[in-house]
């Protein structure tokens, strides 16, 4: 006897299987999706390990195999696999893209991003499972399942955007790393992080958007008392394409050498933006001290106000000062 949740994953766990096959079975999945997976640089190993797979060209490619293997079509809409039309006429939801099951933290999937391989703008790069009983965004971290052990063993997480990322940086020989998967990090995520580690590295993407997810995450991770180092990737790149191009030594070599600690990056990154005008770089130091206002331990934070006076050149006491005020205006 199976519950209602034990249920949904036999079927999203049977769908993750037949993508699978799809994509090292059947023609068009082999000249498609593995032709799209090897060109992009990733090793078979890979492709294996993260049970990669390939939606074909199809209204109803799962659709006719699930009805076919008596798959209840209720379970089937509840996990967003099938699209089930206002007529009653069902259709899948995944067709044309190579597929990356979601695993929870025991290995089984429960959720899909699919990407396209298309390069028209007007074509959504990733579809993803909807929100499920069993699948919950906000909730999981691409690649945990994967990534536990090292994150464990290393006491440290890399936290990338994305699926390839992830990929990529196994292929590196990385393994201690976790996708926010493009949405902008939860505390959910964040809890889910610190039961592993409390040291966390994000390497978001060197674009506008990796810059502000990246001073958003920061904050996130402070105020649930983990220690937070950043790296900023060259314009226009993320940790994928970085490896792809420059190799795993080099990555290694990036990622060890750029770190910064969160003074640092809020430092370069919003000094940056104000230039030399006096009332915005007061801003900075004010924006700065309010991160610090969010770190739980006190000892840790007073240790950071230093920091920040010999990395700011302002005196500790003004700046003790202001992180007073903000404390007192959050009671
Ligand atoms: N994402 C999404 N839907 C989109 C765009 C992005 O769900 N339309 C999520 C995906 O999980 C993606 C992550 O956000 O992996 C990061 O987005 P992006 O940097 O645009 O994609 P990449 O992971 O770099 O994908 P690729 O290298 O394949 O282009
Ligand atoms: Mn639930
Ligand atoms: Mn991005
Ligand atoms: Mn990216
Ligand atoms: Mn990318």
């Amino acid at each position: 006897i199976h519950d209602r949740r034990e249920s949904l994953y036999i079927v999203t766990s049977w769908a993750a299987d037949v993508f699978q096959k799809s994509l090292w079975e059947t023609d068009e999945g082999k000249s498609i999706g593995l032709s799209y997976f090897r060109e992009r640089g990733y090793r078979d190993d890979i492709i294996k390990k993260f049970e990669l797979g390939y939606s074909p060209e199809s209204w109803d490619y799962l659709y006719k195999q699930a009805k076919a293997e008596g798959h209840q079509e209720e379970y089937l809409v509840s996990t967003g696999l099938i699209i089930q039309k206002e007529g009653g006429k069902s259709y899948d939801r995944f067709r044309s893209r190579v597929m990356f099951p979601i695993h929870n933290l025991t290995g089984r999937a429960l959720g899909f991003g699919g990407r396209t391989l298309k390069t028209d703008k007007k074509v959504p790069k990733y579809v993803n499972s909807p929100e499920s009983e069993i699948y919950h965004k906000s909730a999981i971290l691409y690649g945990l399942y994967f990534a536990k052990k090292a994150i464990v063993n290393t006491d440290t997480c890399y936290l990338v955007e994305g699926y390839a990322d992830v990929l990529s940086m196994h292929q590196a020989g990385v393994e201690n790393v976790v996708a926010s998967s493009g949405t902008s990090l939860t505390i959910e995520q964040v809890k889910l992080i610190s039961r592993f580690t409390k040291n966390v590295t994000m390497l978001y993407d060197g674009d506008a958007a990796g810059i502000k997810a990246s001073l958003r995450g920061t904050d996130m991770l402070l105020k649930e008392g983990l220690n937070v180092r950043i790296l900023l990737f060259p314009e226009g790149n993320d940790p994928d394409s970085y490896i792809q191009k420059f190799g795993p030594k080099s990555f290694q070599d990036y990622i060890e050498q750029n770190q910064q600690d969160f003074i640092s990056f809020k430092t370069q990154v919003l000094l940056n933006e104000a230039g030399n005008d006096p009332v915005k770089r007061a801003g900075v130091i004010r924006e700065i001290v309010e991160s610090i206002a969010l770190i739980p331990d006190s000892i840790k934070a007073s240790l950071f106000i230093r920091d920040c006076s010999v990395k700011l050149d302002i005196e500790e006491r003004i700046l003790i000062a202001e992180l007073n005020k903000i404390k007192l205006q959050e009671a």
